[in-house]
């Protein structure tokens, strides 16, 4: 199952959108790997590049919430940190078990929670957050 971008996933936020949209596309590739049962290797590759990248992303993030005084700064870092443990554990699986079906459910699965909750929703708050300020400012 691929994710589909939506336009109402964008947070307004240019640099953090093509990020968001680059993490898709990533997820995407190793969701179609595993579904094909392609070679280990390609699944792991992949793997390397979005536990890199996620990390990036979220320093980013986080750097731009402190640099704005987002007031839930605290909490979304906790969500950031949730997530990477995730990331953790899907590697770990991974290892032990390659892209077993067992595998790829928990992935789609953690993937799909993180897409509605994090991005539809602690970024989308936070985006509005730096909107209202600009309007105030
Ligand atoms: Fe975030």
């Amino acid at each position: 199952m691929a994710i589909r971008w939506r336009q109402d996933l964008e947070i307004g936020i240019d640099v953090i959108d093509s990020q968001h949209k680059a993490l898709v596309e990533s997820m995407n590739n190793l969701l179609e790997a595993c579904a094909a049962g392609r070679a280990r290797e390609e699944v792991g590759k992949t793997l390397d590049f979005l536990s890199d990248y996620v990390v990036t992303h979220f320093n980013y993030e986080q750097e731009y919430q402190k640099k704005h005084g987002y007031p839930r700064y605290e909490e979304h870092l906790k969500l950031h940190r949730f997530f990477l443990q995730e990331v953790q554990e899907l590697r770990n699986t991974f290892e032990k078990e390659g892209a077993t079906l067992h595998f790829t459910v928990s992935f789609n699965k953690k993937i799909v929670d993180w897409f509605i909750n994090h991005i539809g929703k602690a970024d989308r708050d936070f985006a509005a957050y730096i909107k209202s300020k600009k309007t105030t400012t």
